[in-house]
């Protein structure tokens, strides 16, 4: 008889299982809210920089002016890297995607950084922060190599903007970095998604930031999480226009197929991200002149509602980010560390607030094989 674990209720995919309390953040599925802090998304949408909300995650209040100067000084302390890195990534660019290349410089950068050893708060923290500093460049940095364009230096100290210089090697326009700023707010944490959840597993075992932050890029990557943005692009352009929305996703659900950028475990109404970033999409649409796209995805968004509305599936939060993204000139292979870029900030500021109180991650599994013992034959007798 295997020793009693039999009994436990098994969650497939810890559906529903609460594996951990947090402060940070909060999403509220049935009245589509999500807080951060107590401050609703779209308030600090609206009204703040990736630098205040970064904070708000990591220490709970929203800085003054002097806490946010101290804290891009911290940012911007060591926020660039050599050119061998460089080289590294144009390597990681070449066959495969671009979160390959990430998911290897952030390894690259734990390797270098001797603090990696260590697993005190003061350390991780530090790491954390200098991580944080040198990511715009880093995501810059694999848009230019898969680009098969050279490496920009910005001192910009603003995330947002250095980021979009060094992607582009141009001032962004005041609109291009309200609406970038905004997404990377929209994105900045959500929850025990899969990829924070596994950011937190690894640091649970007292590994170290770098390591952690590796872990979740590796679980974002996959289309079933951050992958979908560029899958959800991909979709519409393949649907081509409106009129053909109704037949070719009507076909795809008869096939049981995922509409990427649909669905969600938490969300069962309209994910409150999707609505802002529908709204920007809708913008730069008019801006550019170019609004096919935009009226694809409102159809296949009407389809979708009107089959599975009734299911709880509606749009998520990669389902505008894509046409967002394109809007403002990104590869669709790079919309994935776009998440990434903004990401970290909830994968570090929920790993630093797990290590406050630590308790290793280490659920159990219910054992479905032969209970055994089996009489054990030696190789040479084996038929
Ligand atoms: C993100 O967790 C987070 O917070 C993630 C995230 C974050 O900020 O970190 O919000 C970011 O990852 C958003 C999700 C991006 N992924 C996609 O858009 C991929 C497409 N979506 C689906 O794969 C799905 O909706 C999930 C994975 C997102 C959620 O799936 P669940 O909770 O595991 O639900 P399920 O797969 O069990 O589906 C329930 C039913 C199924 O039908 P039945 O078998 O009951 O008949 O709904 C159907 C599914 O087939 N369904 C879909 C669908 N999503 C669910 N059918 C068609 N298209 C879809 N997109």
């Amino acid at each position: 008889m295997i020793a009693s674990n039999q009994n436990t209720e098994f969650a497939r995919g810890l559906e529903g299982v609460v594996a951990a309390e947090t402060r940070i953040g909060f999403v509220d599925g049935i009245n589509g809210r999500l807080v951060y802090r107590g401050y609703n998304i779209e308030e600090l949408a609206e009204s703040s920089t990736f630098e205040e909300v970064t904070y708000l995650l990591l220490y709970g209040k929203l800085p003054n002016k002097s806490d946010l100067a101290n804290f891009k000084n911290k940012l911007n302390a060591d926020n660039h890297f050599d050119d061998k890195l460089f080289r590294v990534l144009q390597d990681c660019t070449k066959g495969s995607h671009p979160m390959s290349a990430l998911r290897t410089g952030v390894s690259y950068l734990g390797g270098l950084d001797k603090n990696s050893n260590k697993s005190d708060l003061a350390s991780q923290e530090s790491m954390g922060l200098k991580l944080m500093g040198k990511f715009p460049s880093l995501v810059a940095a694999i848009n230019r190599a898969y680009s098969g364009h050279e490496m920009i230096k910005s001192n910009e100290p603003d995330y947002t903007v250095r980021f979009l210089e060094e992607s582009f090697g141009k001032k962004p326009s005041e609109f291009e970095v309200k609406v970038f700023r905004t997404a990377l707010i929209l994105h900045a944490d959500h929850g025990m998604n899969a990829s924070t959840f596994a950011s937190m597993v690894a640091i649970s075992t007292l590994s170290d930031m770098y390591s952690a932050v590796t872990a979740a890029i590796s679980s974002l990557k996959g289309p079933l999480h951050g992958g979908a943005n560029e899958q959800a692009l991909e979709l519409l352009e393949r649907i081509g226009s409106a009129k053909n929305a109704d037949k070719i996703v009507g076909e795809m659900l008869e096939k049981k197929e995922k509409i990427m950028g649909f669905g969600h475990r938490v969300y069962k109404v309209y994910d409150p991200r999707a609505k802002i970033l529908k709204g920007y999409a809708k913008d730069l649409a008019k801006h550019t002149g170019k609004s096919e796209l935009f009226e694809t995805a409102e159809e296949v968004e009407k389809v979708m509602i009107s089959k599975l509305g009734t299911k709880g599936i509606f749009p998520n939060v990669d389902f505008y980010s894509g046409i967002v993204y394109k809007s403002l000139g990104f590869d669709p292979k790079l919309f994935t560390p776009i998440f990434a870029l903004s990401r970290i900030s909830g994968w570090f500021a929920r790993s630093l607030e797990y290590l406050h109180d630590n308790r290793l991650f280490r659920p159990r599994s219910m054992y479905k094989g032969e209970v055994g013992p089996i009489k054990y034959v030696p190789l040479e007798d084996r038929k």
